[in-house]
This record gives C-alpha cells, structure tokens and sequence, in this order.
C-alpha cells in the first residue's frame, strides 16, 4: 500500500492510499447492481473514511471509475461499493460486471470526499437509483448523531432499486417511489415545496432529478442543497469574461505555463512536467483538484458548491480555466 497525505482545501482529509485489494464478496442486490465488498489481502485495516466519500477503481491504465463507498464506516477491514450496469457503458461498469469476482484483486485509490456531511439538525435525503449509495452512510451517521431526517428514494422499479431490504427497519423516515408504481414525475414537492431553516438536502442521481432539486431548492437558505453528480452538468456558457490564454503559476514547483484555448490548465501542467492527479477529466471526481493562492478561477467543473465556488480557493485544473491573466495554484 503507497499511502499520501491528502489535504483537500476545507474539504474531509484522509489517508490516501493506493492498493491491490481482494474482491471479498460479490452480491446481486437489484437487476443490474452488484456490490463489491473490498479488503486488503493481508486482513490490514483501510483507511478512514466518512459519509460521501468515494474511491477510484484503476481498472485498467486507461479505465478509472469512481464509486461512492456504501458499505459501514465502523468496518475498517472492508470498502463496500455498488455498481449498476450501465446499459450506455463506456466501459467503467461492464468490466466490473464482467471481470470482477470474489478472489478478484483491483487497484483502488482513495478515499477521497467531494460530498462531505455537514452537521445540521435535520436532513432531506433524496436519491435517483444507485444515487442512494452515498446516502446510506449519511443515514447511519445521521442515526448516528441523532439528526432527524427522511428519505425519498427514487427509481425505475421496486426490483432495480439497491438496498431497499436494510432501508425498511427506517419505516416512514423513508418513501420509495418507484416510477411503475406512480402517475407522474417524482412527488419533490411533498419534502422541498417549503423550505426549511434547520434543514440540509442532500441529493445524488441522475441529472434529470439533479437539475429538478436544484430548481426546488431554489427559494430555500443558500447552502441548503449539497449533491453529487455522476456525470458532468450541462455546459454553462462562459462568462463574459471568461480568457482565451492566461498564465499559471505553480508555487511549490516554481513552474509557470501558459494554458491556450485548446488545452485545459491540466494538460498545460502535464506538458510541463509538473504531477497532477486526474481522473475521470471531466470535473465529476474531484481528483485534479488544487488549492488557488492567487487568481481568479473560472469553474466550469461539477463538484464544488455555489458556496465552494463563491470562496474561489480551490479549482479542478480538467475542465476549469480563470478569469484572471494569472492564476497562483499551491502545486
Ligand atoms: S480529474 Fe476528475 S475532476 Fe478533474
């Protein structure tokens, strides 16, 4: 196991590691979702790691996903992940279906948490299919801290929805809703038409129920809205001022580039030899991200907050760019 130290610029820092791990167990838990209980082949302990967080399967050099951790963050042997095969799969989920099985090993990377849990006295869960991973150990923590909360859970059908079974002890906390069994889109008015102080909404799943939360969440306190997207968001238009060409300087490598129109702040770095971890290059994962010194950036990525974004120190160097002729990035 190679471990780093992860400062993540306000966000939950971890022991990050990168390791073989076993594939422990296997198991079918809805049409098309499997799960996928991971642990160190020496029985060693992994990482910390809290509710949101997700780690990196290096499939093959040129394949890496992110899967949100579901399993218990008291099971320090294990990391439990769940996947759904994706009919439109780029090829994440159907190696995973297809290659993985108990006695499998697979690189791991991680944890990392781009969802962290904040504390509040209430929650508003909401989840879209296999967007109620990152929710299942926000439940615990909440139960855990004696948070009340609720739950509206979202999908196709009773038989494609993950982990129904250990949601039903919840009893009315949670509302599932499949979409065979209803008239209409999913009822979000009946948990977000009044908007609540005390109160945090916490959202993972498709972009459809993604983009409808946001629009809901609206009138509510700022801040009251944290999700997670699978995929990027649809492409804002620039900003008037947005720049063509501008300068980053590296600090701790002493390193300055210029990044051109038709290259992101990442490959400009890469070419110039200095180490950035990327992912998924898209702005979803969170692994590019560097903490900005000086500058104004121009975000274009679907991982930071409004509030995230407002505060303008940190960047995904994938897909952001900066409004300002110089960026300082603490790399
Ligand atoms: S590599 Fe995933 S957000 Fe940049």
């Amino acid at each position: 196991m190679t471990e780093t130290d992860q400062a993540t610029g306000g966000k939950q820092a971890y022991r990050e590691v990168e390791a073989d791990l076993e594939v422990l167990r296997r198991e079918t838990v809805a049409d098309g979702v499997v799960t996928l209980t991971l642990a160190d082949q020496a029985g060693a302990d992994l990482p910390e790691w809290s509710a949101g967080a997700h780690i990196d399967l290096l499939l093959t050099p040129s394949l890496v996903r992110q899967y949100s951790l579901c399993g218990s963050t008291s099971k320090r042997s294990e990391w439990m992940v769940a996947v759904l095969l994706d009919p439109d799969s780029r090829g994440g989920s159907q190696f995973i279906h297809e290659e993985l099985s108990e006695g499998s090993t697979v690189r791991v990377r991680g944890p990392r948490n781009h969802f962290p849990m904040v504390g509040s006295p209430r929650y508003q869960f909401i989840a879209g299919g296999i967007g109620i991973t990152p929710i299942l150990p926000m439940i615990e923590a909440a139960e855990a801290r004696g948070a009340d909360w609720q739950l509206l859970y979202g999908g196709r059908a009773r038989a494609s929805m993950a982990f129904l079974d250990p949601l039903e002890r919840f009893g009315d906390r949670v509302t599932v809703s499949p979409r065979d069994e209803r008239q209409s889109r999913l009822d979000l008015d009946s948990v977000l038409a009044e908007p609540q102080d005390d109160t945090l909404v916490y959202c993972c799943g498709p972009e459809g129920l993604l983009g409808a939360v946001e629009g809901a969440c609206r009138p509510w306190p700022d801040d009251s809205l944290r999700i997670e997207r699978f995929s990027a968001k649809p492409l804002e238009e620039p900003p008037p001022d947005a720049l063509d060409t501008f300068e980053v300087e590296c600090q701790a490598s002493g390193v300055t580039v210029t990044v051109p129109a038709n290259r992101s702040i990442y490959e400009a770095l890469e070419e110039e030899g200095v180490a950035v971890l990327g992912s998924c290059m898209e702005g979803v994962c969170g692994t590019c991200e560097c903490d900005v010194i000086e500058g104004e950036p121009d975000h274009r990525d679907s991982v930071l907050s409004e509030a995230e974004r407002a505060r303008g120190d940190m960047i995904m160097v994938c897909v952001s760019r900066s409004r300002s002729e110089r960026l300082v990035l603490d790399i």
